[in-house]
């Protein structure tokens, strides 16, 4: 019986650093309200917003040349891809075979997940199902956003365009038959599209009818279909509620419980979900991995950049219980425990 285990992580952000400041200069607001609200302080986005080099296929071969460092392996040695994004390079075909074709990997499988700020987890869950059913041994599983090509930088956009960020990380998930307990314990995945359209962007998408229409009544495209909408309070809400709902399902799944955990790496989407949640948890500081301040949120990128942190920092370390929770846009949620 085959077991999945993280082999090697990394990471990768573009140079440019975007402060509060910076943004109070191009739209009605300002540092106090970010922080209070969000806990952001800066994120990157790349250098120039027309840039076509630095996509997020880019980013995530950076991250997934440092994963793969990491893990003593080539890109020979990789099996399958699976690339979590919703800021693909094109509209199709996805990231996953941009990344195959960069990373000079054989004609292997490469497939793209859809699931914004939950997409790394489901990227894991599908990764690690197929590594429990002995079809792949190494798979490299990405999540990567280019983020800042695609924000309304107004006053009209500004409850949303201060949150998000770009970056990337990367992960490698081994098969191994070791009969230790090292390797993803419990998967939970969730869904609830009836709230699709709380967070979105709609276009392009073939709800807007035919794409004739951009050519002949251009003025039919609003902001609202090209830019992100979020219904913010609802979002955080839900949120809060899903967040422990879904920790405590991977936790009951693997037979733990919240006082064996060791580490939890929720997605950073808001500084205030991630207390919310630890509160209600009865969770120390030192169990919580925080990161937002520097990035914001870089939807399916934030885990495994958080996670790379994590490492690099020395806060996990063999044989601790860590958790990786997400939730986002659909809504999705869901959590991947594994023991490191
Ligand atoms: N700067 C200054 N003021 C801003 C602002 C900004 N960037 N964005 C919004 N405001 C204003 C609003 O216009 C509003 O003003 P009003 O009271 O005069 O109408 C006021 O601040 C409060 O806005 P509101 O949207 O109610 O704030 P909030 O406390 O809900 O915080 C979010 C907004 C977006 C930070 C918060 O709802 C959130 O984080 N939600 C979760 C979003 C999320 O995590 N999304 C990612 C997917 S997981």
């Amino acid at each position: 019986m085959y077991k999945s285990k993280i082999t090697g992580v990394g990471h990768y952000v573009p140079e440019n650093i975007v402060t509060n400041d910076d943004l109070s200069k191009l739209m009605n607001t300002n540092d106090e309200w970010i922080t209070e609200r969000t806990g952001i302080k800066e994120r990157r986005h790349r250098k120039n917003r027309n840039d076509s080099e630095e996509t997020s296929a880019f980013l995530g071969f950076k991250a997934s040349e440092m994963a793969l460092k990491n893990a003593n392996l080539t890109s020979k040695d990789i099996d399958y891809i699976v690339f979590a994004t919703l800021s693909p390079d094109y509209f199709f075909p996805g990231n996953g075979i941009l990344l195959q074709e960069m990373l000079g990997c054989d004609t292997i499988g490469a497939l793209d997940v859809r699931n914004q700020c939950s997409g790394f987890v489901y990227a894991m869950g599908v990764a690690n199902a197929f590594i429990k059913a002995g079809v792949y041994k190494n798979i490299l599983v990405v999540g990567a956003e280019i983020h800042s090509f695609g924000l309304d930088f107004t006053d009209r956009g500004r409850g949303v365009s201060v949150i998000f960020g770009d970056g990337a990380g990367a992960v490698v998930l081994s098969a191994t038959e070791d009969e230790n307990t090292q390797g993803i314990l419990s998967v939970n995945m969730h869904s609830e599209g009836k709230y699709a359209e709380e967070l979105a962007v709609k276009f392009p998408g073939s709800k807007f009818g035919w794409a004739d229409r951009l050519l002949t009544e251009p003025e039919a495209l609003t902001p609202e279909d090209i830019y992100p909408v979020m219904n913010g309070n609802f979002v955080f809400k839900h949120a809060v509620t899903r967040f422990p709902e879904s920790i405590i399902e991977a936790l009951t799944k693997a037979g733990k419980t919240i006082e064996d955990l060791d580490l939890l790496i929720p997605h950073q989407a808001n500084i205030r979900i991630a207390q919310y949640v630890q509160q209600l948890l009865h969770l120390p500081d030192e169990k919580v991995f925080i990161n937002i301040q520097k990035y914001g949120n870089t939807t399916a990128a934030s885990i495994p950049i958080a996670l790379s942190e994590a490492k690099q920092e020395g806060k996990i370390k063999k044989g601790d219980l860590v958790m990786m929770t997400a939730f986002g846009a659909g809504f999705t949620w869901g959590s991947v425990l594994m023991n490191w």
